[in-house]
Order: C-alpha cells, then sequence, then structure tokens
C-alpha cells in the first residue's frame, strides 16, 4: 500500500500490486475458478460436467444467458450461429494484404480488428439487438476466420461453411476440405474438437480478457476488444503456450533428454522453462489438464497414433517433473496447453494454428465477459495507477550541456 502524496495526490493510499497477483479488477457471475482445489465453473457448473455432456455452443449459450439452453433456445442458437458464419467478399479480400507466410494470428488480430469497418451497427452497443448481432457475428465467423488464415498460409482455395455441419465439423471441413475431393470430418476428432473448445471458453480474468475489459471500458468497439484480446493472447506465457510447447518437445526430440531439459528448467541462470507448466493461478493439477489428457488419449487412439513419439516424451516428462521436488514445491502441474499441442497436431492443425484455436474458443468467454462489463451500470473506464520510479522534476538543458 502506497501513500499517494507520494504521486502528487493530496490524500489517500493505491495498492502497488505487479502482474495482479491480488487484486480484483472487477465483479463478474462468469467463471469461478478454485486454484487450489483445481476446480473451474462455468455459471456454477462443473468444467467437467460440460465437457461431458454439452456441445460447445450449448456452453457457449450457458456463458453468455446465465442458464443451459432448452431443446427450443438450442436449436435456434445454433441455427443463428450457421446464419452468420460467412465472411463478407471484401473481408476475404483482405487477406491478400498478408504475406503467405504470415503468422496466422497476425492475419487474425488484423481480420477481426477489421470487422469493425463492416458493421457499424456495433458502435452502438447500448442496443441490445446490436449487441446480440457482434455476439452472434464473432462466435459464428471466428472459425471461417481461423480456417482462411490457414488455407491463406497454405496457398489453397477458400472452403466456405456448410450449413449440414455442427460447429467443429463445420471447421475441420474449411480447415481440411479441398475442392477435389468430398470431406467427412472424422466425428470422434470433431468431438475432441468440441471439448477443446468448451475447456477455453472461458477462464475469468487472464491477460487477455483483462485486455478485452480494459480495451471495452473506453467504450471501444466489441470487434476491436476481442483484436485486442486476440493479440494478447498470442504471447508465450499465455495462449502461445501450446505452440511453444510442442517446440519444446520436438526440440528435445527424445526421451533420453527428458532430464537435460528439465535440469535446465530449475537453473536460474537459465531462462529456459518448461512450457504447459505452472499456472498463475492453479496451484493444483488443472482441470482443463484432466480432461485434456483424456481427449489426447481418445484422439491417438481413433488415429492409430498411441505410439507417437511426442505424445511419449510428454508422458515422460510430466512423469519426472510431477516427481522432482523442484516442480511438487512449487507446485508446478501440467496446464491445459500441454496436451492440446498434442492433441491438435494429431488431428493436423499446424503448430502455428495452435493458439488460433484457442482464440476462436476463448472468444465466447471474451465477448460475454465485454457483455457483462458494458451492461453494468456502475462500470468506469479501467485507469490503473503506477509506481514511478523516474526522476524528479529537472528543467531541459540547453543542447550544448547535453
Ligand atoms: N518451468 C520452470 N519453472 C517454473 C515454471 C516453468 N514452466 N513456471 C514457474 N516456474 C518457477 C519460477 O521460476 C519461480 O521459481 P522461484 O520461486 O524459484 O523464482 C516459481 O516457479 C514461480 O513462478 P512465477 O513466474 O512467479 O509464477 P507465475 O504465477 O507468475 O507464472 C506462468 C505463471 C506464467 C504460467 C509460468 O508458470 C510459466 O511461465 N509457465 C510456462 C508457460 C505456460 O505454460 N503458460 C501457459 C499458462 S496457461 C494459459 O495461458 C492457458
Amino acid at each position: 500500500v502506497i501513500d499517494i502524496r507520494t504521486l502528487g495526490g493530496k490524500t489517500g493510499m493505491f495498492t502497488y500490486d505487479s502482474g495482479f497477483l491480488s487484486t480484483g479488477s472487477c465483479k463478474s457471475a462468469i467463471t469461478f475458478i478454485d486454484g487450489d482445489k483445481g476446480e473451474l465453473l462455468y455459471r456454477g457448473y462443473p468444467i467437467e460436467q460440460l465437457a461431458d455432456q454439452c456441445t460447445f455452443l450449448e456452453v457457449a449459450y450457458l456463458l453468455r444467458k446465465g442458464e443451459l439452453p432448452n431443446a427450443a433456445q438450442k436449436d435456434e442458437f445454433e441455427r443463428s450461429i450457421k446464419n452468420h458464419a460467412m465472411l463478407h467478399d471484401q473481408l476475404m479480400r483482405f487477406y491478400n494484404g498478408f504475406r503467405r507466410d504470415a503468422h496466422p494470428m497476425a492475419i487474425m488480430v488484423g481480420i477481426v480488428g477489421a470487422l469493425s469497418a463492416f458493421y457499424h451497427e456495433a458502435m452502438d452497443f447500448s442496443d441490445e439487438e446490436h449487441r446480440t448481432m457482434s455476439v452472434y457475428r464473432l462466435i459464428a465467423k471466428l472459425p471461417t476466420i481461423v480456417a482462411m488464415a490457414y488455407k491463406y498460409n497454405m496457398g489453397q482455395q477458400f472452403m466456405f461453411p456448410r450449413n449440414d455441419l455442427n460447429y467443429a465439423e463445420n471447421f475441420m471441413h474449411m480447415m481440411f476440405a479441398t475442392p477435389c475431393e468430398e470431406y467427412k470430418p472424422n466425428p470422434v476428432v470433431a468431438h475432441a474438437l468440441d471439448v477443446i473448445f468448451t475447456l477455453h471458453a472461458d477462464h475469468e480474468q487472464n491477460a487477455s480478457t483483462s485486455t478485452v475489459r480494459l480495451a471495452g471500458s473506453s467504450g471501444a468497439n466489441p470487434f476491436a476488444c476481442i483484436s485486442a484480446g486476440i493479440a494478447c493472447l498470442w504471447g508465450p506465457a499465455h495462449g502461445g503456450a501450446n505452440e511453444a510447447c510442442l517446440n519444446m518437445l520436438e526440440e528435445i526430440g527424445d526421451v533420453s533428454r527428458v532430464g537435460e531439459y528439465i535440469k535446465r528448467a530449475k537453473d536460474k541462470d537459465d531462462s529456459f522453462r518448461l512450457m504447459g507448466f505452472g499456472h498463475r493461478v492453479y496451484k493444483n493439477y488443472d482441470p482443463r489438464a484432466k480432461l485434456m489428457r483424456k481427449v489426447c488419449y481418445d484422439v491417438l487412439g481413433e488415429l492409430g497414433l498411441e505410439n507417437d513419439r511426442l505424445f511419449k516424451l510428454a508422458m515422460e516428462l510430466e512423469r519426472i517433473a510431477l516427481e522432482d521436488d523442484f516442480f511438487v514445491e512449487r507446485k508446478l502441474y501440467p496446464n491445459v496447453d500441454f496436451y492440446s499441442g498434442i492433441v491438435q497436431k494429431a488431428i493436423g492443425i499446424p503448430t502455428s494454428m495452435f493458439t488460433c484455436v484457442f482464440a476462436l474458443a476463448r472468444t465466447v468467454g471474451w465477448i460475454t465477459q465485454w457483455e457483462e462489463m458494458i451492461t453494468d451500470p456502475e462500470y468506469k473506464i479501467g485507469r490503473p495507477r503506477q509506481l514511478y520510479v523516474g526522476p524528479a522534476r529537472r528543467d531541459v538543458p540547453d543542447m550544448a550541456q547535453r
């Protein structure tokens, strides 16, 4: 706690909390995490039950509306999402402005931000109907935007969404189908993808969600806010960790080298960290990682990849780390990103797209958190203070004296 007189204020105190370790930035009724128990609830429902019994779109409805949809509401919501899955023809031409080898997250930041140039009513989000349209457009178009970024990277023709497929199947179709042959998404893989989306849908006030809220607190439009969230998610300490984790596994290369990398992770003079390990809030096993581990087994089994080199390597890394005092004392367990990269790789999603898939799913949480904030009559622009440690007031010297 710091006396604000040192900051030029007259009276009062403020807290200096670097990294916001113990500062609550908002009230929220959406997601609850008990980091010590390793528990995650969306609107009160355990993530395990939601992943087992509900589709991602049901979870999206739950997050936004606060209750699970009944059959009629589910149908209506799914239909609305399908209706908005296409991209405006001119928006599709935006892709041509990027280099073919552009990182797909860079493309996503641009394309999602550009949605605000197409849907002007999004600016007037005090109108509930306009807000709903923006929410539907974001949930519906994100799979299309991600898949088109992939196709653009590959130099392949864009595949348009199909109304006969569900959300995850449609994403697979837009990613992997070509005009040359008929494509049938594997139902086990599509289900696994749907569970991955559910596990990533929301996670209270993490860095990207806080970014969305902070951007939205100034009155910025929802598409601009989600684009800001995508930019924040890209970092390797956050959503970029699944990509970094897979790169790390590739670098380790062989089970025989796991010990060497564990040693490096413990060395204070080495900046290397075990990617996919540790979490700011979970000081117990990340419940999403447990579920992801099962998804991993299901997908590898379905695709006949049980003996996958990277999967075996990951299992060995996890085993050694969980028995090592350094990791045990610091409560460093595998997080959701540890397994999600292996699953995505098995499905055929390239490493550079992993964080895009995360962003696709998290868009549901971001937009829900944004809407919760801007409909709260008490919300204010977010404006943190700082602990100033620079020079005291001084006069600009003449050029000759500098
Ligand atoms: N490997 C090795 N050591 C680690 C790791 C790791 N992955 N994570 C934390 N530590 C150590 C730190 O060196 C530190 O040790 P010390 O107390 O001896 O100095 C201690 O554990 C605490 O680390 P902090 O950085 O203070 O923990 P914080 O809560 O700030 O960081 C974070 C959490 C960023 C996730 C961190 O664990 C990390 O960098 N993990 C790797 C990246 C990763 O997997 N990120 C994904 C997060 S989940 C998500 O975004 C979906």
